[in-house]
């Protein structure tokens, strides 16, 4: 099977390193991928937000599946786009990714169909939004209405720095207008998880839980970022809460994308705080988590294209997939001054030795090749037949690191390993860190240890 995975991150890397292990795969593709998805099959250099090219593209090498990596593509509607042309997209469509573009429609979808959530209100007008924290307690939960990069979230028992975020991002001085409209949120208690499943339209099937680390300090302290590290499985969670996440939260959702006929192929994301009364949704996300991915797909085992495929196709049937017993812990190594500014250009050394480590996958996200050149195959551009992938049919693969690679983001590396407890593969992972080096390199310390 010929296989394009979308999206650049290190979500889309351990994507192609997973898929690259699937013996249905054949060719595979990334767009525009990155220096570590070169290892594993070809880098295709067209804009991914270019619709008509990535379909001339597809129709060119007659790709069998596109699995879409990022929410931008989704929210803009590039599985209709493809699909209208028979492309088979692992992905929902975009008026589903309204989960995730736009939290007002998440929390009232959630409403509208009896899925636990906090207490919620909508603002378009900054002068209701600023009454109503004046006129309650915090603290309080603030989210930009749109797709933020997971720079949209304010949680704060600061009046004043809850208006001033308001004013902010109700002119438009931030997040480019996604926070216009604003939803307040009840602020939960209880310990947040990731639980993610792959929904195929009419049965979902749940993946192991993860816990996200969204702060950038250890003890959970500083501004949120995209991730930090992951953690699966997450011990606190006992099988009643899976149970109850598969009852009131999946079933739920999928009852309302029927009943409100919303095409969902492809994985969905729950961010839940488990409280006492049970978890609750605090977001969706119509994707895989990043850092989440990089710490769950090293625990499948299975035919992950095939089953990918099927769920494309709306028909997952028996999803033979299984969950390796070891535990995850990924750690993200970033730019000093994410989320801020950040220096870039910053040589990395060390991958191969931290790869040499047992069960260490090292996934690269913000990087460049040393020589600047952009990591992509001229296939993209040029119109040739379609050629096999770089590295030829997947085996067991290696997400290593085939050229020399300088930092060039702000989350620069996940760096996960398995062990047979979650201290063990903690242990390895700290330790693989321990042997990457670039100037300016920061990482929690904590991961796995919050919360917990
Ligand atoms: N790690 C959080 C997210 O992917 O949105």
């Amino acid at each position: 099977m010929r296989v394009l995975v979308i999206g650049s991150g290190g979500r889309e890397h351990a994507l192609a390193w997973a898929l690259s292990k699937s013996p249905s795969v054949s060719e595979l593709y990334v767009m525009p991928g990155n220096p570590g998805t070169l290892s594993l099959g070809e880098n295709i250099g067209i804009d991914p937000m270019n619709f008509g090219a990535v379909l001339e593209f597809c129709q060119r090498i007659r790709m069998d599946l596109v699995v879409v990596g990022p929410e931008n593509p989704l929210a803009n509607g590039i599985a209709d786009y493809l699909r209208a042309k028979g492309i088979s997209v692992f992905g929902p469509g975009e008026m589903a990714a309204k989960l995730e573009a736009s939290k007002a429609f998440a929390k009232q979808f959630m409403s509208r169909h009896g899925i636990p959530h906090p207490r919620f209100e909508v603002f378009q007008d900054p002068i209701k939004a600023k009454e109503y924290v004046n006129k309650t307690p915090g603290p309080w939960v603030i989210k930009a209405d749109g797709l933020a990069l997971g720079k949209g979230v304010l949680v704060t028992g600061d009046r004043s720095e809850a208006l001033r975020v308001l004013s902010n991002m109700m002119s438009g001085k931030i997040l480019q207008g996604a926070g216009r409209r604003v939803v307040i949120e009840e602020c939960l208690s209880g310990y947040e998880v990731t639980a993610m499943a792959l929904v195929d339209g009419e049965r979902f099937h749940m993946l192991p839980v993860a816990k996200d680390h969204k702060r950038l300090l250890d003890g959970d302290e500083g501004p949120m970022t995209g991730g930090m590290g992951a953690i699966s499985p997450v011990p606190p969670l006992s099988p009643e809460d899976v149970r109850s996440i598969e009852k009131d939260v999946f079933e739920k959702v999928l009852r309302g994308l029927q009943e409100e006929d919303l095409d969902y192929r492809g994985v969905l994301y729950a961010g839940l705080m488990i409280t006492r009364e049970g978890p609750k949704v605090l977001e969706f996300n119509v994707r895989f988590g990043d850092p989440e991915a990089q710490c769950v797909l090293p625990r499948l085992e299975g035919d992950l294209a095939a089953v990918f495929l099927e769920v494309a196709r709306g028909r997952m049937n028996d999803v033979p997939l299984t969950v390796r017993p070891e535990a995850s812990t990924t750690v993200v190594m970033a730019s000093r001054g994410y989320p801020g500014e950040y220096e870039k250009g910053f040589v990395i050394s060390g991958i191969e030795d931290a790869l040499a480590l047992e069960n260490v996958l090292v996934f690269q996200a913000g990087t460049m090749p040393l020589g600047g050149a952009s990591p992509v195959s001229s296939l993209g551009a040029e119109s040739k037949s379609p050629l096999k992938g770089a590295s030829g049919k997947a085996g067991e693969k290696h997400p290593g690191s085939p050229v020399p690679v300088k930092t060039w983001g702000g989350r620069v590396l996940s760096v996960t390993a398995l062990g047979a407890d979650l201290e063990e593969s903690r242990r390895r992972a700290y330790e693989a860190c321990s042997l990457i080096r670039f100037d300016g390199a920061y990482y929690r310390k904590d991961i796995g240890k919050i919360g917990l």
